[in-house]
This record gives C-alpha cells, structure tokens and sequence, in this order.
C-alpha cells in the first residue's frame, strides 16, 4: 500500500528517487509520481501502472535538484489516473505534498477550501492538505508552522512528507501510517520502509505518532500535540539480515517459497531462545487477532492452544473484533499476528485489547514495526524480508512460533505427556529437511497445476489441523491466479458446498494419514460420485488415495500437529505454478498490496 520516498542531500535526486520508490514497489500500488525542487521551482512527473513502464515514460532526467519527493499510489479515493497520483500541488505551484493514509474529514475541509477558491485537480482526499497548508501559509507565512496549523484541522491518518519552493528542505509527519529517516553522509532519506535507503545507510530511526520532522541541513524532530522537541533513538539496521534480488528465481514468491527451510530454521533458533524470557502471568484464555494470511495462522494457531493448553481460544478477525467491544480481562492473554506489523486493522485491535487491560504478546516479522513497539512482548519470525504479496515464508514461520509458543507452556502443564513434548521438538528440528523433500518434488506439482489453469473455480478442502491450511491454500491460489476458490471444512461439503460439485468445479483434498484421515476420504468419495476432479495431498505410501483422487500429491509423514507447516508447501507451489502458467504478474497480483495501513 502507497508508498513514500524523500531524499535531501547533495546527489541529484531523479535517479535515487526511482531506486527508491522501486523498492517499495512490493507493497502494491497503481501509479507513481515524484517532485524535484531545483532553482527555487517544483518539477512534478508521474505515471501509471508499474514502475518499469513509469520510468519509461516518464523523463528522470528533468527530475534535477537536490530535494526530492516520490510515492506509489493504492487507490482509495479516486480512479486510477495521472491527476489522482501523487505528488499534489498547491494551487500556485509552490507546494508538493505525498501522502499514505486516509484523510476522513476531506470532504467537509474541501468544501470551505472550494469556496475560499481554491482549485482542485484530483479526486482524492490527500489534495486538501496541500491546500490547507496553503490556506495556512497566507496567515502564518511559516512553512512549518503552517503545517502543523492545517494538521491540526485533519481527521484521520497520514504519513506525509511535504516540500516548499522556499524551504530547503523537507517536512515529514506521521499519525498512524509509518516512516522512517535515514541518516547518511550529509545527507538523509525518508521511507515508508528502510529496505529502501539501505544501499546507502543502515542509521535510521523511526518517526512516531505525532511527530514532525524537519529535514534541512539536520533533522528535527518535535512532537506537535506536546509542543516538546524530541530526541530520536538511532537505530542500526542489519544489512546482513535483509536478503534482496531474485537470484536464479523468476519470481520472488517462489525465492520466498524455497528460502523456507532456512527462514523456519532461524525462526526455530530465534522463538526457542525468546520462550524463556516471556514471563505471563496466569491467563484463562486466549484470544488472537489478524488478517489476511496471518489470520489463518492465528487459525491454525488456535488448534495448536486448544490441544497442548486445553484452554478456550477466540479467533478474531482485527477488522471486527476493534469494533465489536469485545470481552477481555486481565486473564485473557491477547496475540496479535502479523507479517509487517502495520496493518491498520490489527494494530487497532491491538489498542483497543491494551486500553482493555490486556496482556499483548505479538508475532511480528519486521522489528523495527508500529505493533513490535507496542505489544507487551513480541516474538520475531525470521523469515526476513518478503516481497512477493502473497505470504509464504512468513506464513509458516507464524505457524511455526504458534506451535513452539504451545508446546513451551504445555511443557509447565503437569497432564502433558513429556515423552510426546519431546517428539514434537524432533520432528521441528528436522522440519527444514522435511520442507526440501517436499521442495524437490515441484516437477509434480507443476506437471498437475498444467491441468487446472482453465479452471474458473476451485474448492480446498481439509479437516482439523488441515482445515485452516485449506482456506490459505485457496487464499494463495484466488490471490495470484485470479482463480476464485473458497477453502472449507471437508465435513462441511454436504451442508452446501456440495451443491457446486461438477466436472468444472475442481477439489483440491488435504487427505493426510490422520486420525480424520477415513472420514476424509468418504467426503472425497461424495465428490468423485458427482463428476468432481480432485486432487489429494497425501501422505507418503498411501496408495488407497489413488481410488478416489485423480491427481495425488505425497508429502512425507509427520506427526497431525506439525503436518499444518508441512501441507501448505505444495498449496503454495501450486497457486505458483497455475498463476505462471496463466501468465499474471505473481509478485503484485492486481488490486493487492503486501502492507495494508489503512481500514
Ligand atoms: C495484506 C496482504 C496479505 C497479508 C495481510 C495481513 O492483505 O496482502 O498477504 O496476509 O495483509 O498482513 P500482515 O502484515 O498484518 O500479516
């Protein structure tokens, strides 16, 4: 979702401005624009579609001077159009503005904005500010001051970074949507993400909620609701850490697909020794909170809870649960899940069990996120940087920090069996070797993905641990292939799914050698008996399927409770392979974007 870049410093800044943005290009967006101030005047560009064909058609080289802005934009107010993208002008041309977030009160300062006479170009909520800035400005005759004067008139949230003709210099504020300013050598950058200044600094901090910064010569940072300036704590970040570039891969969804036998081992090593520094005190109940990708790991999550603790869990969506006044007292532990740590949703829910009195313990992928400095105490997946907006990597690495976090606290628990605690420590050490197995096997799973390309639906179908990796394996495949698939509890197909089976509705079974396993195949029976194609996911040595399945895909044998990290592998190679072959564009599928910061 939109993205932000800013640079001042003593480079020209046209072609640092499109590496820049270009990094952020993963979070989704429609179109692109930047806006260059040298010798005293503001130069705008912008394009849409993608940044390859953007800078393309666009002149970087007109893009001279030594302050820059750039943004991508995720529609939400407003078609996707040169004259919505951003940046956006003040009516004399004086003032460039780029923006993430959502300005709820627009319409109203629009209008008295409209009758004072100014003009508006676009269709967008950000276009007010700049005007209102501008409106400020023939008051205050302060660049700064006029900012934090409009800003007082906003409703909603902003990460906003702000140039003027007359300011040397650029103008950054956050409420709710994040950012950060790099440090370099005489020089400094702003972005919504740090991946993208890397190449040139790891020194950065984060800009907090209500903060202003002015970027000139130094930075300055001050808190304009307390009226205090503030002292940044800089961080460096681990360069090491961060893995980029496609190597021998044509996508970064399949990269991110086979780095996870490494991204669970770290994550193994990482959750062990962060276990024993979580101190909870006794807690009845649990309750998650997510979205999206994360959402079913908090699913998945729960049968993992249920069975090592024996205590109830309630699986929220983040989007209902902040707004449903939801039930929570100091003996409801409450985990909070997510990829990037900046999902609107999730961090509201977030707050809002806080402000309850609840204990937060997040997990979270990226360290340096809003969620990690707010939770309680926060367990980090090592799944390193994902690109690709489908989740993989960072999917099984929830599941696997759910599982550790279950089994540790089932270890204190006098009606645990430890000899059992100790063989599902086993088979997660030798889980990465088990994923590669499954790995080499792709061949397969391509060769089967063929056949299923000019399907228009599709149903995934799975039981008790493996029902909710049915639903991210539909996820997956309706995500990156346009394909439209619902994922359901097996059991449930005769209460109404089943009335969609025919030879053009595909099913795609997790049929492993579990204790559903016979109850599993009846359902697959029931579909075969109506002309259904279906595919298994099956164990190793299970030749019974081959009655009932059309197509079987074998994974090795592991235990029901860790089969979840096992089974989504070849889901997840699947929803990869039809989505080539159908030739969409994998990494950005349309309309998505990786990091939702706003509801
Ligand atoms: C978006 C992404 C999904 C992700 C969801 C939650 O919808 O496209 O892949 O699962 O947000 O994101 P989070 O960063 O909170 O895990």
């Amino acid at each position: 979702m939109c993205g932000i870049f800013g640079y001042k410093g003593n480079k020209d800044t046209g072609a640092l401005l499109v590496e820049g943005i270009t990094k952020l290009d993963y979070r989704g967006y429609d179109s692109a624009g930047f806006a260059t101030l040298d010798k005293g005047k503001i130069h705008v560009e912008k394009g849409v579609g993608k940044m390859k064909e953007i800078s393309k058609k666009i002149n970087v080289k007109k893009l001279k001077g030594k302050i820059g802005i750039a943004h991508t934009r995720w529609s939400t107010h407003g078609k996707v159009t040169l004259e919505n993208s951003h940046p956006h002008m003040s009516c004399d041309g004086k003032i460039a503005l780029v923006h993430n977030g959502i300005i709820d009160n627009y319409q109203v300062l629009k209008e008295r904005l409209l009758k004072k006479g100014h003009t508006f170009t676009s269709e967008t909520d950000t276009e007010v500010i700049v005007h209102l800035i501008e409106d400020e400005m023939k008051k205050v005759k302060d660049f700064k001051k006029s900012v934090i004067k409009a800003l007082e008139q906003l409703k909603g949230m902003y990460a906003l970074v702000i140039i003027h003709q007359d300011y040397d210099g650029m103008i950054v504020v956050r409420r709710g949507s994040p950012l950060l300013v790099g440090l370099g050598e005489k020089e400094f950058f702003v972005s919504s993400d740090v991946i993208s200044f890397l190449p040139y600094t790891n020194k950065a901090f984060v800009i907090d909620d209500n903060e202003l910064a002015s970027i000139t010569t130094k930075v300055e940072v001050e808190n304009i609701v307390e009226g205090k300036k503030v002292k940044k704590k800089i961080q460096k970040f681990n360069i090491k850490g961060i893995q980029s570039g496609l190597g021998n891969f044509q996508h970064f969804m399949l990269k991110e697909i086979y780095e996870q036998p490494e991204t669970l081992r770290k994550t193994y090593a990482k959750i062990s020794s962060q276990l024993k520094q979580l101190h909870l005190k006794p807690f009845n109940r649990v309750v998650t909170v997510a979205c999206g990708t994360a959402y079913y790991a908090t699913l998945t999550g729960s049968y993992f809870f249920e069975k090592f603790l024996r205590l109830p869990v309630d699986v929220e969506y983040a989007s209902e649960f902040r707004y449903k006044n939801p039930v929570i007292d100091d003996k409801t532990l409450v985990i909070a899940v997510s990829q990037s740590g900046e999902t609107a949703d999730t961090l509201e829910a977030v707050r809002e069990a806080k402000k309850k009195g609840a204990f937060i313990v997040s997990i979270c992928n990226v360290a340096h996120s809003t969620m990690v400095r707010e939770s309680d105490f926060t367990f980090h997946t090592q799944a390193g940087v994902e690109i690709g907006v489908a989740s993989t990597k960072a999917f099984t690495s929830q599941l696997l920090t759910l599982l550790l976090f279950a089994l540790y606290f089932a270890k204190f628990k006098d009606e645990h069996n430890r000899e059992q605690l100790v063989m599902y420590t086993n088979e997660l050490l030798g889980l990465s070797d088990t994923i590669k197995k499954v790995l080499s096997g792709f061949s397969d799973i391509e060769k089967i993905a063929a056949k299923f390309t000019h399907y228009k639906h599709a149903l995934f179908l799975g039981r008790g641990f493996l029902y909710p990796i049915a639903l991210e394996g539909a996820l997956k495949l309706k995500e990156i292939s346009y394909i439209h698939a619902e994922g359901q509890s097996a059991a449930e197909l005769k209460h109404g799914p089943i009335a969609l089976i025919d030879k053009d509705m595909p099913c795609i079974f997790i049929a492993l050698k579990d204790k559903l396993y016979e109850k599993v195949l009846i359902n697959m029976e029931e579909v075969k008996a109506r002309g259904g194609k279906i595919i298994a996911i099956a164990t190793e040595g299970d030749t019974e399927i081959k009655k009932f399945a059309d197509e079987v895909i074998y994974i090795p044998h592991v235990s029901e409770e860790v089969s979840p990290l096992l089974a989504i592998i070849p889901l997840q190679l699947f929803a990869y392979f039809v989505a080539l072959r159908k030739g969409c564009d994998i990494d950005k599928p349309r309309n998505l974007a990786k990091v939702v910061t706003v509801e």
